[in-house]
């Protein structure tokens, strides 16, 4: 078990990618704490990871509010001792050109998907220094951020500020031994905040489908685990080639 004693925050936890790395983190050993707004989600997947015979929990609660983030890590102190590990899946999405964008959804979508990885961050990551013995944060940009989009301009902009926010993270991190990474996914699973499901997207990659979320919650692993640990500030593109070809 790669992840046995540790305890993961995984945010947008109740759906799609982050719910596949809250059952792949709880099969390797760790205890799971999913922090998302929707109980409904959060709730059915504790249930799941449970019902494999791991541990979790969860608290519900906006990425996008700093004083909501830093009770949720004492809630998560109170319940496991102590937290190791973040992945930072929360996200939304816009889905119009930025001549038809409503002012108000450019800042709602850089608030929760900007600022509020960049929340957890920081208040997981000053938990995880005053404990002094390290830890990993997984990150979550996008492919689309790597190139021009016809209808997603503040998530672009977001994911881009992710793939910033890790780099400087991890240096800033780095004397704490705390490992700051990101993943940017090609089409993985179902859509960000949407209803799209994974048989209906065909992305033009070099697999011909859709990555399962499980395939994004196993590079996950592998960057919260100490197989990663000399990759520092790194994003890597889990996308089936399609930012190559
Ligand atoms: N699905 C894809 O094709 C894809 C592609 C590229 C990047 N990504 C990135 O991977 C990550 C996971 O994507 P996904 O498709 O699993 O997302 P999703 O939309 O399926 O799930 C997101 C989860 O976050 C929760 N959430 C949304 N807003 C929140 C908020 N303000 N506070 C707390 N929780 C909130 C939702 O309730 C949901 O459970 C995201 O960061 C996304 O941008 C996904």
């Amino acid at each position: 078990m790669k992840l046995e004693g540790k305890v993961a925050v995984v945010t947008g936890g109740g759906r799609n990618i982050g719910r596949a790395i809250s059952l792949l983190f709880a099969s390797e050993g760790a205890k799971v704490a999913i922090y998302d707004a929707d109980e409904g989600r959060a709730a059915a997947v504790v249930e799941e990871v449970e019902a494999a015979g791991g541990g979790a929990t969860y608290v519900i609660g906006p990425v996008e509010s700093a004083s909501a983030v830093e009770a949720m890590v004492e809630t998560v102190v109170s319940r496991f001792g102590k937290i190791d590990i973040l992945a930072n899946c929360a996200a939304i999405s816009d889905r119009q050109p930025m001549l038809e964008l409503p002012d108000e959804e450019w800042q709602r979508i850089l608030d929760v998907t900007l600022s509020g990885t960049y929340f957890c961050c920081k208040y997981v990551a000053k938990q995880m220094v005053a404990q002094g013995h390290g830890g990993a944060i997984v990150n979550f940009s996008s492919g689309s951020a790597l190139k021009g989009n016809t209808g997603r301009v503040a998530y672009d902009v977001a994911k881009g500020g992710i793939i910033a926010l890790t780099m400087d993270l991890a240096v800033q991190l780095a004397p704490h031994g705390i490992r700051t990474n990101a993943i940017a996914p090609g089409m993985s699973g179902s859509q960000v905040g949407g209803r799209i499901a994974f048989e209906d997207r065909h992305p033009p990659n070099l697999v011909g489908r859709a990555a399962y979320a499980e395939e994004q919650a196993s590079v996950a692993l592998f960057l919260a685990s100490d197989d990663s640990a000399h990759i520092w500030g790194q994003t890597i593109s889990v996308d089936g080639g399609s930012g190559i070809a």
